[in-house]
């Protein structure tokens, strides 16, 4: 795709409490932050749309005609599909894709990390330790690692998509694919920085990968 658009889901119920896991709703903070983000991307579709009517009127339509579709994929969690509500799925082609869901945590599954690290003290420091490889106890529990396995089909579609591309989904999913498409080593990528209401567009060109950072200003 020209253009990559990446986003955590507006801030949930569970943000606001410190929980990990779960399928909580969208905060009032995060719907607002689900508004914004529909209508910059609208703003976005229509300044490419604009740019392309240019080039053709000036019959320089140098660019390879670009498709106009925006593929918007989401995880099949209520809160990344409350995020793109605003979106009208007749000018978007919008996908809840599984794989896209947050790590699964386990037995820690609806605790914040002090419960867990009361709860299960050594767990905690198991998962201090060593990030990328601890993977959660419990039936379906994961490890980043996992996650980074199970995302590897979806980057390989993501990469033959001609269309641009949303992705709205959860803090470990993202920092994986934003560390794979900014090249930056597995390792590195449980620590990597990546909040709330911020969108990230990852255009690919040929001296390499652009990447632009916006922040929702409330
Ligand atoms: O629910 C999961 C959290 O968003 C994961 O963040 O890997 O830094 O603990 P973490």
């Amino acid at each position: 795709p020209r253009c990559i658009w990446l986003t955590r889901h507006g801030e949930s119920t569970d943000n606001l409490i410190g929980k990990i896991g779960g399928d909580a709703p969208l905060s009032g903070r995060g719907k607002k932050y689900g508004d914004c983000l529909s209508r910059f991307i609208q703003h976005q579709r229509q300044e490419n749309e604009k740019s392309r009517r240019v080039e053709a009127e000036a019959g320089m339509a140098i660019s390879p005609l670009r498709e106009r579709t925006v593929a918007v994929w989401t995880s099949m969690l209520t809160r990344t599909k409350e995020t793109v509500e605003g979106f009208d799925p007749k000018e978007y082609d919008i996908k809840h894709i599984r794989f896209l869901n947050e790590i699964y945590a386990g037995i820690c599954e609806g605790l914040s990390y002090s419960q867990i690290e009361n709860e299960y003290p050594e767990e905690f420091e198991a998962r201090r330790v060593n990030k990328l490889f601890y993977r959660y106890p419990g039936m379906g529990g994961e490890s980043y690692l996992d996650v980074i396995q199970r995302l590897n089909p979806l980057i390989i579609e993501m990469e033959r998509m001609t269309s641009d591309l949303l992705i709205v989904t959860h803090r470990v999913v993202l920092r994986i694919l934003l560390g794979y498409l900014m090249d930056i080593d597995r390792s590195k990528m449980p620590e990597m920085d990546v909040h709330l209401h911020t969108l990230y567009c990852v255009e690919p060109k040929p001296h390499g990968t652009v990447v632009k950072k916006y922040r929702w200003d409330e």
